[in-house]
């Protein structure tokens, strides 16, 4: 297999595109695919580094910049390593008047990482969201796809806990 202006990969390299081969080989060329080629490669790779997204452009006949670009319009897409646990803070009115931002400087502490950030471990990354929807629970954070609600910063140590 060759890429990226021609040069022959080495053996490791093969391996790690070749999730990717067979996702692009699924698809035309053709640029109103880029969306769903970037959804199964983040799937695939956890996250879109830049050599993907180059790759992908080339097998596309798009420009890197036009990758770049949807790669930065949607929120759905990273371009950084993800943890294995996502905690989502709510931020929304009912949260933030309950005591929704102690809740988030305890997990800031307890994780030592700050709002859009993923730990060293690769175990957590934390993001803070508009209201989820559990507006009686405030505060609430999601982990994962669980919601836990009625929170204190107190709380915080056990409820990580259970994900490290
Ligand atoms: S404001 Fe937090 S769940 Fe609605």
């Amino acid at each position: 297999m060759e890429c990226c202006g021609g040069n022959k990969l080495t053996e490791k390299q093969e391996k790690y595109y070749a999730p990717l081969q067979k996702i692009l080989a699924r698809y035309e060329k053709k640029e109103r695919y880029l969306i769903p080629v970037l959804q199964e490669a983040q799937e695939e790779y956890g996250y879109l580094p830049e050599e993907i997204l180059t790759n992908i452009a080339s097998s596309l006949d798009l420009s890197l910049s036009q990758v770049y670009g949807v790669v930065t319009f949607y929120t759905q897409f990273h371009q950084e390593p993800r943890g294995k646990n996502i905690v989502r803070v709510c931020m929304g009115t009912a949260c933030h008047v309950r005591g929704g931002d102690k809740v988030l400087t305890a997990i800031k502490d307890e994780l030592g990482i700050e709002s859009g950030e993923t730990t060293k471990d690769l175990n957590f990354t934390l993001e803070t969201v508009a209201c989820i929807g559990a507006c009686g629970l405030a505060p609430v954070i999601m982990i994962n796809d669980s919601t836990h609600g009625r929170l204190t910063p107190e709380k915080v140590p056990e409820i990580l806990s259970e994900f490290k």
